[in-house]
């Protein structure tokens, strides 16, 4: 599946050959949103109504996870991410610049997690203007507390092909088994509760401002999060037509 081998680009950097999906109108997203807002999820919906590959940063990271030899850098933002902390900037920023070549990708991009701070919103900006491209839009999901706790709770995941589900909303067919590829589902050791309670934090002090960044850019697009995954593509795809950014793959 094309969408593999552009994720594969992604997660090892460098010259990894990728066969992006070519559009007539390449979409260049961002999606924002607190955690358990369904980023992910919907970045898998828009992957394929969209044709634009699926960049995530936490996904990154818990691959990183099984690196042998970690440098102290990438140490120091595992351990962040475990306690649910935000990694450093300067960890991120090299880490998305590394695969800089993933923004110039011919089927455009979702970027999901990043950026997440105003700092790494302007280093976007800078990296997308050395490679002359600009951002479509920024889709900022919005989902009342008390879903998102739900939401994050009843998460299982797939380490080998990173789908996702949730307990009630998206059971796999079979328990525990990932639909996809036979994976075994896992919870992230992330959604535990006192770490949702250290990431809800970090996303409203550092994450949050990003609306009136992109607000102010004219880019921001609300999408309310509510509603099952299909009506809230829906409505995102709608949003987007209704800023001429549409091209909907059919
Ligand atoms: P990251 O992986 O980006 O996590 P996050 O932002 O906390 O977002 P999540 O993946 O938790 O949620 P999501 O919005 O994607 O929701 P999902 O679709 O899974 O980051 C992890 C960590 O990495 C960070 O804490 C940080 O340490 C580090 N990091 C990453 N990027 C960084 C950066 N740029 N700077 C610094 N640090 C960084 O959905 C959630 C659940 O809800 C699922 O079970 C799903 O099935 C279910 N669901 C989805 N949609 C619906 C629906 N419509 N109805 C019912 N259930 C639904």
């Amino acid at each position: 599946m094309a969408s593999q081998h552009q994720r594969a680009a992604w997660f090892r950097g460098g010259d990894v050959p990728c066969e992006p999906m070519p559009h007539d109108r390449p979409h260049r997203l961002v999606l924002l949103g607190p955690p358990g807002a369904g980023k992910g999820t919907q970045a898998e919906l828009l992957t394929q109504a969209l044709g634009s590959c699926h960049l995530s940063t936490g996904d990154l990271f818990r691959a990183a996870q099984c690196v042998p030899d970690p440098s102290p850098a990438l140490r120091d933002a595992l351990a962040a991410m475990r306690r649910g902390e935000l990694v450093s900037d300067d960890v991120v920023v090299a880490l998305v610049r590394e695969r800089a070549r993933c923004l110039r990708c011919r089927g455009g991009f979702l970027l999901d997690g990043f950026p997440r701070t105003v700092a790494q919103a302007e280093a976007l900006d800078a990296l997308l203007a050395e490679q002359g491209l600009a951002l479509d839009a920024v889709l900022s999901y919005e989902l009342p507390l008390e879903e998102v706790v739900a939401r994050l709770s009843g998460r299982r995941t797939c380490p080998g092909c990173k789908a996702v589900y949730h307990l009630a909303a998206r059971p796999p067919r079979v328990e525990g088994v990932c639909d996809q590829c036979g994976g075994v589902l896992v919870q992230r050791a992330d959604d535990r509760p006192e770490l949702i309670r250290v990431r809800l934090r970090a996303y409203k002090e550092s994450t949050r401002p990003l609306t009136d960044y992109y607000a102010r850019a004219g880019k921001l697009v609300p999408a309310p999060a509510s509603g099952t995954p299909e009506e809230i593509l829906a409505r995102a795809l709608a949003a987007l037509e209704g800023r001429g950014a549409g091209a909907v793959r059919t």
